[in-house]
């Protein structure tokens, strides 16, 4: 059986980097999936300080996005993590199976802490214990993921395979990441070198999903750019990172290739080229944008999925935990 589950966080504005790197790649996999799991990680959020009130407005606006993009939400599971107990339970039973040293190893943890290691929460640190619940919960086969995320899958496999082995089992699956391609990595709009984020001081480096067309011309009329004209092949994006940047998003957008980009916006200026970016930009989010709009006038319907989300994901993941149970030597209540 193959079973899909990825999750985004709710903390701060979805941008497009969120849209195209999870979101719209989401709404692909539904099809040749037998289930889907889709989860807000608010769990995962609390790792570093969360505003109570802001916290659930952003919630509401990731479950908002994925609906508004496209998830089915009669044939995939929209749900917010906290809302179900299994993620937070086998996240401990993995913090009893992950090594201090796997987790000493993980990059994201580094550049999230910072300078004062000391001061971070322990949430922070166990963080990919917590990523890996969230699969193996459901028993998740397949997790689509930017790649960032490739170190904390790898330790997912880790823990999976240690939990079998300590206990003696074949229980848990070996997950595989789905890494899609032109695009997961949606860079800033002020700088081609870094990733498009939310933690971004300026709002002029991400097109977020709540911008209106006014606001995406202007962001990308202001973008970033060099003195030359567009390349006419892939070398050319040799120390060009803006250039790449605002091609790769124009493949992705358009759903062709870079190949195809290249032939046809090469050797344009990059006003030019600004403005198509700007139409296309426009033409393609307006509708997802129009609708998460009047979802948001509407929060007790976001509110409804979600809860029915979590009780079709509670139910996947109560046999499954009760199995754990019996490995591990509890007594079932
Ligand atoms: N850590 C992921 C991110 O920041 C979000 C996430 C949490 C996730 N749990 C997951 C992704 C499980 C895939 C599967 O992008």
């Amino acid at each position: 059986m193959r079973r899909i589950f990825s999750g985004v966080q709710p903390t701060g504005n979805l941008h497009l980097g969120n849209y195209l790197g999870a979101i719209r790649n989401w709404v692909h996999l539904q099809q040749d999936y037998e289930d889907c799991l889709f989860c807000v990680v608010d769990l995962h959020a609390i790792t570093v300080w969360q505003d109570p009130t802001q916290l659930r407005a952003s919630t509401r606006e990731v479950a908002a996005a994925m609906i508004a993009a496209g998830i089915d939400t009669e044939k995939s599971i929209i749900f917010n993590q906290s809302q179900v107990p299994a993620h937070a339970e086998l996240a401990w039973i993995f913090n009893c199976v992950a090594r201090m040293g796997w987790l000493n190893r993980m990059t994201q943890f580094k550049e999230k802490a910072g300078k004062n290691k000391e001061n971070a929460s322990v949430g922070l640190f166990a963080y990919p214990n917590l990523m890996a619940a969230d699969i193996l919960a459901y028993k998740g086969t397949h997790v689509p993921v930017g790649d960032d995320q490739k170190q904390h899958l790898e330790l997912a496999r880790d823990i999976a395979q240690k939990f079998n082995n300590d206990f003696g089992v074949d229980f848990f699956p070996v997950v595989e990441p789905l890494i899609f391609g032109e695009a997961t990595r949606v860079m800033s709009l002020r700088d081609g070198s870094k990733k498009m984020s939310k933690s971004d001081p300026s709002d002029q480096s991400r097109i977020t999903m709540t911008d209106d067309a006014d606001a995406i011309a202007k962001k990308v009329r202001k973008a970033k750019t060099d003195p030359d004209a567009l390349p006419t092949s892939k070398d050319g994006f040799e120390g060009r990172p803006e250039a790449a940047n605002l091609m790769g998003i124009y493949a992705a957008l358009s759903g062709q290739d870079l190949a195809q980009v290249i032939q046809d916006h090469g050797g344009h200026q990059f006003s030019q080229f600004k403005q198509d970016l700007a139409d296309l930009m426009v033409d393609k989010l307006q509708p997802i944008t129009t609708e998460m709009r009047r979802l948001a006038d509407d929060p007790g319907y976001i509110d409804g999925v979600l809860k029915r989300g979590a009780e079709k994901a509670r139910a996947l993941s109560e046999p499954i935990m009760a199995e754990v149970h019996d490995i591990v030597g509890f007594l079932r209540p």
